[in-house]
């Protein structure tokens, strides 16, 4: 677990997802963060007096509002918020294999969540965020969300929603370097993580490629950890690579 400095405070939203959950139990598990705010739309309970657990449902304005008047009632800084929500298929969704597949309300629920949350949950966190000591903001993207990158094709909205998730952060990156210089705006690819959001598309995973959430965690935080204002705006593999537009 790399380190953070002691009175750090953290929000991982998405803290009852694969990668959430695991990102939630490895800051738990050092000593440097105070609080440590549990963003879901399934409230938990947990002995760790630490472990802040906030109802939200990320695609409503007014709940995402609600979570931060929460949080600055019992905090005046945050040093670490990870956007670990996400969605690949769902009840009626299911990524396009092919052209044909495509249908506008699974495209719009698909950008509700993988990429108009993210960009609304970092404005309204970004004030929040610590400006003496660099402090990390930083949304879970994915590799197929590169254009340079797709030589396969399929799951348009997907790739899609990341692609444009990046071009958000990067934006919002060029913002902040104005406002927070010392703030870090990131980009993180997990890698294929055993988790509900890739169980039905495992089977092709070459061995030792599909980690345990805890594993991809502890890679993520490693990342975030080494990195510093400079880095901010790219976007960045569990292995600590950069990753092409
Ligand atoms: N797993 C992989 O192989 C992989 C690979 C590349 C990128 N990623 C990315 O990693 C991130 C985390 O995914 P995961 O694998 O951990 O998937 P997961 O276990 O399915 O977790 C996804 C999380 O998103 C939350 N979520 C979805 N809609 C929401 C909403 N409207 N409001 C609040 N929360 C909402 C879910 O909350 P509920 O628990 O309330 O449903 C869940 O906690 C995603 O951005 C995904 O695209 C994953």
């Amino acid at each position: 677990m790399p380190e953070f400095s002691a009175g750090s405070n953290a929000i991982i939203v998405g803290s009852q997802g694969g990668i959430g959950s695991a990102l939630v139990s490895q800051l738990g598990q050092s000593k440097s963060f105070d609080k440590i705010f549990c963003l879901s739309r399934q409230p938990s309970s947990s002995n760790d007096k630490r472990l802040i657990s906030i109802d939200c449902d990320i695609t409503d304005t007014e709940s995402v509002e609600l979570s931060k008047e929460k949080i600055s009632a019992q905090v005046a800084k945050i040093d670490l918020v990870i956007i670990a929500t996400g969605i690949l298929h769902g009840d009626r969704i299911k990524p396009e294999k092919r052209m044909e597949d495509i249908e506008i309300p699974n495209m719009q629920q698909v950008f509700a969540i993988n990429t108009f949350a993210p960009i609304l949950l970092a404005k309204t966190f970004s004030p929040l965020m610590n400006t003496q000591t660099p402090a990390v903001l930083a949304a879970v993207s994915a590799r197929v969300g590169s254009i340079g990158d797709n030589r396969l094709g399929g799951w348009y909205s997907y790739r899609a929603s990341k692609a444009a998730l990046n071009m958000y952060f990067r934006t919002l990156a060029i913002e902040m370097k104005r406002r927070n210089p010392k703030l870090v705006v990131t980009l993180l690819h997990p890698g294929t993580t055993d988790t509900r959001l890739s169980a039905p598309f495992q089977k092709n995973v070459p061995e030792g490629k599909l980690f345990p959430p805890e594993k991809t965690a502890n890679y993520l935080l490693g990342v975030v950890d080494g990195l510093t204002p400079e880095d901010s705006g790219n976007f960045y593999a569990w292995d600590g690579k950069q990753i092409e537009w």
